[in-house]
């Protein structure tokens, strides 16, 4: 097809995937054509523009790598992966939300026992953490197994650190027989998302802050049951409202609450829907 114009462009290009054996990658590759063109045209995109835009992805590709994952930090900031999150774990009224997994998960952290300290040295205020992993009957959950991980007082992920060889503010720990957890760590703090590359150059430019709220990672694990993977947030801090990737529900905020000595209390309970796969 020759002599296109941008009357019909759109058109020959989705025409060029007609033979896409695949039906999903065809409506996907279809659909993707459709919206980019229709963008391009809502906003009248110049040729500099569209240059800026191929430069901006290309320092996107180049300060990726299997430490940090600008692509995800970009689909955060963009709240494309809260959507894909929110659309993919519809679950029962009663089970706790999910919310994003974050770039700072690694396989391999120390396992812990129940009352443990997984800061282990990681700087900041000290904290037990405890509550039930439950199912939607109320039913405990048993041995489930819980990872966890969360910033220092600095803001800092231990593998943000480039001097550290161990494992801080990080763990695996099995609920006992009657669902119940409890650890000890460290006050979850406000932090910035790594904001000095071409993520946190759009955010300048937009006037758009990079902090997230204070939170706890958590995954948990339990046969027959789906794989949770959220935080718990804490309540009070000045960014819930404003979450840089848009991760926050108000079901995970939780109130930490000063004790006597000094230290924190958080409690929460997760419950966890029956495995919809293995139903099937
Ligand atoms: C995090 O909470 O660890 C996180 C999530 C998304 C982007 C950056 C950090
Ligand atoms: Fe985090």
């Amino acid at each position: 097809m020759r002599n296109l114009t941008q009357d019909n462009i759109t058109q020959a290009v989705i025409a060029r995937f007609a033979q896409t054996p695949d039906a999903r990658l065809k409506e996907i590759m279809t659909a993707l054509v459709q919206h980019l063109h229709a963008f391009a045209r809502e906003v009248r995109l110049t040729e500099e523009e569209w240059f800026r835009g191929i430069d901006f992805l290309t320092r996107v590709g180049h300060i990726t790598d299997d430490k940090r994952q600008e692509f995800i930090l970009l689909s955060d900031t963009l709240g494309l992966s809260m959507l894909t999150i929110a659309m993919n774990n519809e679950k029962p009224a009663g089970c706790t939300e999910s919310t994003v997994f974050g770039p700072f998960y690694v396989e391999g952290a120390p396992h812990y026992e129940l009352g443990d300290d997984v800061a282990h040295g990681a700087p900041g205020v000290p904290c037990l953490v405890r509550g039930r992993v439950r199912g939607l009957d109320g039913e405990p959950v048993p041995g489930a197994e819980i990872h966890v991980w969360q910033a220092d007082a600095e803001g800092k992920y231990d593998v943000q650190r480039s001097d550290l060889r161990e494992h801080l503010a990080r763990g695996v720990l099995q609920a006992n027989d009657r669902g119940e957890y409890f650890f000890r760590s460290i006050l979850a703090e406000a932090y910035p998302i790594p904001d000095d590359g071409p993520v946190g150059d759009m955010l300048k430019a937009t006037k758009r802050h990079p902090w997230r709220p204070a939170h706890l990672h958590f995954m948990i694990k339990a046969p027959g049951y789906e794989t949770l993977i959220t935080h718990v947030f804490r309540n009070g801090d000045p960014y819930l409202d404003s979450d840089a990737v848009f991760g926050v529900r108000q079901s995970l905020v939780a109130d930490w609450v000063k004790q006597p000595d000094g230290t924190y209390l958080v409690e929460y309970d997760f419950v966890l829907p029956r495995d919809r796969r293995a139903a099937r």
